[in-house]
């Protein structure tokens, strides 16, 4: 078995920002209310003419990846593209994302449809194919333009979401010392018993658009909020000791925690249900909003650019999703 370490990271987010001002004068809402209620300042929002499509955010995101992991795109083994905004339905995003890395070496591609925990899901799968020996360098996307999927007309649902990417290089690692960098635990799961909780049923094989359907504004996402709250910490907190327990630690061990940026209530709350301080908890919900299989790669690469996050630290991912899906990943950096 070999060991598996993140080699390197990147991100990308378009460049228009659009502030909760902004949103106001769109819907009836106001900067004071989607503050207090959800942390979020702004999002970015992708350009319709081009060019910030979801392939096109992992393709800046990833060149800074494996500059950073300091490998070629033929190094690429594979490609996990975790997204619900995937840029077409055929062929997979993650086949595009190759053809525009220039890779020749028909590297493996496959798209995850795992919502909010596609990139844990993601680091997961990798992880388990690198340990085997199957692949040696995976790299793991979350690219989103959910900018795309919400209903600029519902002020429940449009206030929340924004467009980003986020990747990692996942790797061997070589270092066989105790205290190496190394992935040291994941779980992952789903309760589809809760899928009505945040859907979007149209567009697909049991319901295509119809020209009724976008009339009435029924192809949109659809959430219930305080459902998906309540599953959201309980799930949070129940991964992440989940994790902790498998690799024997506890959260002392724990420098940095890396949540799913949906809510900052619901990361505060989970920070309260494990005894974490917020000091440790990497938070950037407040610039970029929820951008679903994203938010866990934007906010590890950031913490790391600025130097919060260094090689040696322990760090957890822990995310949940539309399925309702979740995941949680224990590492030493
Ligand atoms: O990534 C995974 C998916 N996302 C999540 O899991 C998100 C989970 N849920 C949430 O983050 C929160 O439930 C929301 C932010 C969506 C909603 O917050 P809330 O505190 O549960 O608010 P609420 O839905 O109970 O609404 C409270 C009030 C309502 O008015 P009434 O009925 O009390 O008079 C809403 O109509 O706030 C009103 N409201 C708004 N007011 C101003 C709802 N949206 C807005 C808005 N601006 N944008």
């Amino acid at each position: 078995m070999h060991k598996t370490k993140i080699l390197g990271t990147g991100m990308f987010v378009p460049k228009k920002v659009m502030t909760n001002n902004d949103l106001a004068e769109v819907v009836e809402t106001n900067d004071e209310w989607i503050y207090e209620r959800t942390g979020i300042r702004q999002r970015h929002i992708c350009s319709n003419e081009g060019g910030e499509f979801p392939s096109d955010m992992a393709y800046n995101a990833t060149l800074d990846a494996l500059k950073d992991a300091n490998l070629e795109p033929e190094d690429l083994d594979m490609i996990l593209f975790a997204s619900v905004t995937p840029d077409m339905k055929l062929p997979n995003s993650a086949s595009i994302l190759q053809t525009k890395l220039g890779i020749k070496n028909q590297c493996a591609c496959l798209d995850i449809a795992a919502a909010c925990s596609g990139f844990v899901y993601g680091v997961n799968m990798a992880d388990t194919m690198i340990k085997t020996g199957l692949m040696k360098n995976v790299l793991v996307v979350g690219s989103e333009m959910l900018s795309q999927e919400v209903d600029w007309k519902d002020r429940r649902i449009c206030i929340l979401f924004g467009d980003g990417c986020g990747v990692a290089v996942v790797g061997r690692s070589e270092d066989e010392s105790s205290d190496g960098p190394e992935i040291l635990a994941s779980c992952l799961g789903a309760d589809g018993s809760g899928k009505e909780f945040f859907q979007q049923t149209v567009g697909g094989a049991v319901q295509p658009l119809t020209p009724d359907i976008i009339i009435n504004r029924e192809h949109f996402m659809q959430m219930k909020g305080t459902e998906m709250f309540k599953v959201a910490t309980r799930t949070l907190a129940k991964n992440a000791k989940k994790v902790l327990a498998m690799a024997e630690m506890t959260l002392d061990d724990v420098d940095w925690i890396v949540p799913h940026q949906a809510n900052i209530r619901i990361i505060e709350t989970t920070a309260k249900m494990l005894g974490a301080p917020m000091e440790k908890v990497i938070v950037n919900i407040d610039k970029y909003a929820n951008t679903s299989a994203a938010t866990v790669p934007m906010a590890f690469h950031e913490a790391i650019k600025d130097g919060r996050i260094k090689r040696g630290d322990i760090v957890l991912f822990d995310a949940f999703g539309a399925g309702l899906t979740h995941g949680a990943t224990l590492l030493r950096y």
